[in-house]
């Protein structure tokens, strides 16, 4: 819950009824470790008050370029240099169609805008999370602004599609909280896998038997769900396949749903073409069914019962970890081992057997189902231990042991 630890964050609000989603951030932003210092326009003032805001943020909010208390720690009457020297970033959210008119136009008419044009442009950067009426994001006005700002060193996050206030539906939304709070955290992690195309594999496989039942295992998809978001937080593009498991897909990750393991493997075969790197989570089934019936099978009363054969599945990290890409070094390959005891030797093991340079083992019972895990990382130089920690945390740290492992002429 710290990811945002020891940042300190400017949140300017605009004039836009979003005011109501910006109270929530600013409590999200606060609960992950930051501290806020929010500064409003007069518009703003007309959706939200700065007393909700100040307690949220336990800050006074600043309103006025005129406003005398001491700001930054400096009694010079200057809010809007000592606000912004001491920030990490100004996020504007919501940043409303005029305000970011008013920014490309570099003027400077209230503290806000001020403030954001007399940052230091090489210290401290300038968020934007637009909010508007679908007809106002969609006008040339607005496309033309938002292209110009981006040119002028802004990051301008995308907006969410929907029911507006006017009770239109379309493009214009500000995003939620909880995305906005997952955009900052992106935007302070570091690019370690920038320019990597990352295909991750997660869950189980479920192998049917009949129409209405099948085989499958009580992996739930977390850990490798985890590390998608950790490479999209570390730049990379993200396509993650997921067997049959109700978790949310993180944001900006492609994500495409596969039941048995032919399915999976038919589609991650196709990925990995593409991939710069493949971390294969999924607890795959080692069989299935032989047959799958059309119809469901029927309990016919004689207390007969009926008899299944199967058929082995094949393994789909050791056939992508043998193919040309793995073997040119184009394609980084990461297997998992869910082990119940001898974790370092089973993980070395299967290291060799499947193919691939990392193997990360971890101990099944202790894990399945968890927010928690510990990892052993095995690679040809020996085994790294990553103890017990968050799954996310974990991912974090995953994603930066396979950074420093990829070779300088994979694809970025
Ligand atoms: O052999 P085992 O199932 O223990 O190996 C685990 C690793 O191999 C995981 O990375 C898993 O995703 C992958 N695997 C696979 N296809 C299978 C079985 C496992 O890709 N049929």
């Amino acid at each position: 819950m710290t990811d945002l630890n020891g940042r300190h964050i400017v949140l300017g609000l605009s004039g836009g009824i979003a005011c109501y989603k910006a109270a929530e951030l600013c409590r999200a932003l606060v609960k992950h470790g930051a501290t806020v210092q929010v500064v409003m326009t007069e518009a703003a003032e007309q959706f939200i008050t700065p007393v909700t805001m100040q307690a949220l943020s336990g800050r006074p909010v600043f309103t006025s370029q005129w406003d005398a208390r001491t700001s930054g720690g400096a009694d010079n009457n200057m809010p809007h240099i000592n606000l912004s020297r001491e920030a990490d970033a100004i996020l504007v959210a919501p940043a409303s169609a005029d305000f970011m008119s008013k920014l490309l136009h570099g003027r400077a008419d209230e503290l806000l805008s001020l403030m954001c044009l007399a940052r230091p442009l090489d210290k401290v950067p300038l968020i934007l999370a637009p909010a508007m009426n679908r007809e106002m994001w969609a006008h040339p006005a607005t496309v033309r602004n938002v292209a110009q700002l981006r040119e002028d060193g802004a990051t301008v996050l995308d907006v969410g599609a929907g029911d507006q206030a006017c009770g239109e539906t379309g493009d214009g939304r500000m995003l939620e909280a909880d995305e906005l709070l997952y955009e900052m955290t992106r935007f302070f992690t570091p690019k370690l896998l920038a320019g990597q195309q990352v295909l991750v594999s997660a869950g189980p496989t479920f192998e049917a038997i009949d129409p209405v039942r099948g085989l499958t295992n009580l992996s739930s998809g977390k850990m490798g769900f985890a590390i998608a978001r950790a490479a999209h937080e570390a730049g990379a593009h993200v396509t993650l396949v997921a067997g049959p498991v109700s978790l949310p897909t993180p944001r900006g990750v492609g994500r495409i749903n596969v039941k048995s393991a032919l399915n999976m493997q038919k589609t991650l075969n196709v990925l990995a073409q593409n991939a710069s790197v493949f971390i294969s989570t999924a607890a795959v089934a080692d069989w299935r069914p032989a047959t799958e019936a059309d119809q469901k099978i029927k309990k016919d009363g004689s207390g007969e019962v009926p008899t299944l054969s199967f058929l082995e599945n094949p393994d789909i990290l050791a056939g992508i970890a043998a193919g040309s890409r793995a073997a040119s070094g184009q394609l980084f390959c990461v297997g998992f081992a869910a082990e119940s005891h001898d974790l370092l030797a089973h993980a070395s093991a299967k290291r060799a057997r499947k193919g691939v340079p990392l193997l990360v083992g971890n101990i099944g019972p202790d894990t399945f189902g968890q927010d928690d895990n510990a990892l052993l990382l095995v690679d040809a130089q020996g085994a790294t231990e990553l103890p017990r920690a968050s799954k996310l945390q974990l991912a974090r740290q995953l994603v930066a042991e396979i950074a420093k492992r990829l070779p300088p002429h994979a694809a970025r």
